[in-house]
């Protein structure tokens, strides 16, 4: 059986260093116990180097340039996030999106951070559903963008994240029903059996981000047939994060 990968987004939170600390301290307490969960956190930059990860806690970083290095006021490229201890990057969040992020940017990005070998969080998702269903044609278009001229050797390091951003900062019976993600990890898989033929794509993970707790995380994984997930507010409630890491721990 696969290992789960569950990924803790803090966000722009918390405000100081020793809060970063002590909430990464508890987390890496809750998962000494679990076997077969990869689990992830991805602070803000500023926290990176003070937390430290170990065998069972990986560090990630919530974005970083597309360039190597130069004169991009403000920015982090793909090297500082890994020396400071970044074994994954999240790319192409929907808060980032909102901020003006174009599928080019994101595509540049996301090409940065695997030819390095990185391991990549594309994040994908429509801001609203239509009867219609031509939010899977956006979700097509952003993934077809996203992995422009990205060659299937660079697979092995990408990981897919589905938010739908209507779903996202909800309470945790307005997320996404199990049911209808179970439908987004096949048509996902689709397209990118589409994009990268006789290529393996049942290895690329996918997760589910919006709005997970622990009242639905274990559905989600069970039901919504999906590698993992990609968690924002309780991934800072090591309590409840914990529960999340457990719960997917004893999922098949
Ligand atoms: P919430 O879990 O707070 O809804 O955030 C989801 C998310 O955007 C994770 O990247």
């Amino acid at each position: 059986m696969r290992k789960k990968l569950i990924i803790g987004n803090w966000k722009m939170n918390p405000r100081s260093a020793e809060d970063a600390r002590k909430i990464f301290a508890a987390i890496k307490r809750k998962a000494a116990k679990i076997s077969s969960v990869t689990t992830v956190i991805c602070p803000p930059f500023p926290f990176l180097n003070l937390l430290s990860p170990d065998k069972k806690v990986a560090l990630g970083a919530q974005d970083i340039h597309s360039e190597q290095d130069g004169a991009f006021t403000g920015e982090v490229s793909l090297a500082m996030v890994a020396n400071a201890g970044g074994r994954y990057v999240i790319v192409g969040h929907s808060e980032r999106r909102a901020l003006g992020e174009t599928d080019e940017f994101v595509n540049k990005k996301l090409m940065q951070a695997l030819k390095h070998g990185m391991n990549s969080v594309l994040c994908i998702g429509e801001k609203e559903r239509d009867e219609g269903g031509h939010y899977l044609h956006f979700l097509n278009a952003e993934l077809v963008a996203a992995l422009n001229k990205i060659p299937s050797t660079h697979l092995r390091h990408l990981v897919i994240a589905y938010e739908p951003i209507w779903a996202i900062g909800k309470k945790e019976d307005e997320a996404m029903k199990p049911s209808e993600m179970h439908e987004m990890t096949i048509y996902i898989r689709k397209v990118l059996k589409s994009l990268y033929r006789g290529v393996d794509v049942e290895s690329v993970p996918v997760l589910y981000g919006g709005s997970i707790g622990e009242s639905n995380a274990e559905a989600m994984i069970r039901d919504g047939m999906v590698d993992g997930l990609l968690v924002g507010r309780q991934s800072l409630e090591p309590e409840a994060f914990g529960a999340i890491l457990a719960l997917a721990d004893k999922t098949r």
